[in-house]
């Protein structure tokens, strides 16, 4: 008989006899309540399934390597930085927002590009989007976003009824609204777009001066975009699309690949700057601040397990290194918050400890026990502090620079102060400088999406999302308006009233 190399067994390691007939009373008799290895494998099957992300929930990922090309290190001194040629593993999510976890890979979504960075400082994550901008300002609206976003309570379907009607209500929403209806909503697959850290960071250098900071990642692979009809087709042909893509270019060596630029605004410039520097719907002009080259990133390596890495990737915007610092952004300010929040409840407390989150490099605290906790838990070590025994410190050498804030609090400050309004020059701008083909995909985008409003509102919604693309662009708001076969003498007096 062969010898037996690799036997069978149950998770604690029993080898196993039989595994595809169950324990029964006689060939056709009833199963027996002590076939455990029957138990074990139905019991741990439906247990597979922990819950899907919040939002973000349908996603593929891959690790690789950020290189540093050019010196930035007068603004930061994060050692991920620290010189020419320097490279850092890094694992990469892409994901679309709304969607289930088994929902299409080509639906009009923003894409989520969420980035972890091993740096011997600490995992750094950078959680952005393929967007450099967001669809509120203020974290307090980002559920009722979401819900719109997901399906209708009653109905179980999504409701473009729901989508417009908060959108119309949120005018700060127009920016992120005008990228999504165009063809940027739809990328081809996740290798040709672009992706932003989208808030506004800090940079912190040795000399603990601070510099706010935006991160662009452009890709190398060119800007390609699914028409609405074209991602529609593609959603029934092949719901992966954006996973078999990035998953069989990596396997064939294909390696994608983006440039790191930065814009550099700083400090001193934050109060005076004519738009608010940490207002998530809107961008710098690079006639300002103008891209700086920093680096490459390249995607090299499929995770061997989709599950073990990619499914348990835990990111929060909470992880920054020294050398990068957080800004008064509102909804980085929210997202500290959330993100650990939620992997508690998806992943447990001791998430960091999944390899894909783990730090490779030192991890010294007095965390200890909880559920899953299979790192030694600290050993005989001490499990407090200050204490006699270890060496453990404090280290103020990575203390940050003071901010300066605002000693009032309320939550009744007027958001539509100067700096803060204007929601209609960036989203007008952006639509005059597309080309006519664009613009003409993007009108035809929003009158599709915008034919879905139904209900006894659909007017009332119309008129008021009518009105912003109006301030937005003249040229536009006749368009959208045209396309919906509207009464446009109505529609001004509408607007008027
Ligand atoms: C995922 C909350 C805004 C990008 C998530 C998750 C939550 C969340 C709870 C699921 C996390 C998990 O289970 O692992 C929030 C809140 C926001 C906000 C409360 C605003 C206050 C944003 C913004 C961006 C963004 C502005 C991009 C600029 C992402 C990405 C993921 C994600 C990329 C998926 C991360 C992954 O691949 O695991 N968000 N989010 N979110 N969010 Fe946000």
């Amino acid at each position: 008989m062969e010898p037996v190399k690799n036997k069978l067994t149950t998770a604690s390691g029993k080898p196993y006899a039989e595994n595809e007939n169950s324990q029964t009373i006689g060939p056709r008799g009833p199963i027996l309540l002590q076939d455990f290895i029957l138990h074990e494998k139905m019991a741990h099957f439906n247990r597979e399934r922990i819950p899907e992300r919040v939002v973000h929930a349908k996603g593929s990922g891959a690790y690789g390597t950020l290189t540093i090309t050019h010196d930035i290190t007068p603004y930061t001194r994060a050692k991920i930085f620290s010189e020419i040629g320097k490279q850092t593993r890094t694992f990469l999510r892409f994901s679309t927002v709304g969607g289930e976890k088994g929902s299409a890979d080509t639906e009009r979504d923003p894409r989520g590009f969420a980035l972890k960075f091993y740096t011997e400082d600490g995992n750094w994550d950078l959680v952005g989007n393929n967007t450099p901008v967001f669809f509120v300002k203020d974290p307090k609206k980002f559920g009722d976003f979401i819900h719109t976003q997901k399906r209708d309570p009653y109905t179980n379907c999504k409701s473009p009824t729901m989508m417009w009607d908060f959108w119309s209500l949120n005018p700060e929403s127009l920016h992120q609204v005008t990228i999504l209806m165009s063809d940027r909503g739809t990328p081809y697959g996740y290798r040709h777009m672009d992706g932003f850290g989208s808030h506004t960071f800090s940079f912190i250098n040795k000399d603990n001066e601070r510099f706010y900071v935006k991160f662009h990642f452009k890709t190398q692979q060119g800007i390609k975009n699914f028409t609405d009809e074209d991602a529609a087709d593609m959603r029934g042909k092949n719901p992966d699309f954006a996973q078999h893509d990035l998953l069989t270019h990596i396997d064939n060596g294909d390696f994608p690949k983006w440039d790191l630029k930065i814009q550099v605004m700083p400090e001193t410039e934050a109060a005076t700057y004519h738009i608010n520097p940490f207002d998530l719907t809107k961008v710098w002009p690079h006639g300002d601040y103008p891209l700086i080259d920093v680096g490459v990133l390249e995607l090299n390596e499929n995770p061997d397990n989709y599950f073990a890495h990619v499914e348990q990737a835990a990111f929060a915007p909470a992880h920054i290194v020294d050398g990068i610092g957080y800004s008064p952004d509102k909804m980085l300010q929210g997202r500290i918050l959330s993100y650990p929040d939620a992997h508690r409840y998806r992943l447990g407390a001791n998430y960091e400890q999944i390899p894909v989150n783990r730090c490779p490099f030192m991890v010294n605290n007095y965390q200890r026990d909880g559920q899953m906790r299979i790192d030694g838990n600290g050993g005989k070590n001490p499990n407090y502090f200050p204490n006699s025994f270890d060496n453990i410190i404090a280290d103020q050498n990575y203390r940050e620079p003071a901010w300066d804030v605002n000693a009032q609090v309320a939550d009744w400050y007027d958001r539509n102060a100067e700096g803060d309004n204007d929601h209609y020059t960036q989203p007008g701008n952006l639509y005059k400088l597309m080309s006519d083909e664009a613009k003409k995909d993007l009108i035809k985008n929003i009158v599709h999406s915008m034919s879905g409003i139904d209900g006894p509102k659909k007017d009332e919604i119309t008129n008021r999302q009518l009105c912003h693309w109006f301030r937005a662009d003249i040229g536009l708001g006749m368009a959208i308006a045209q396309g919906l076969q509207l009464d446009l003498a109505e529609t001004m007096s509408h607007m008027q009233g």
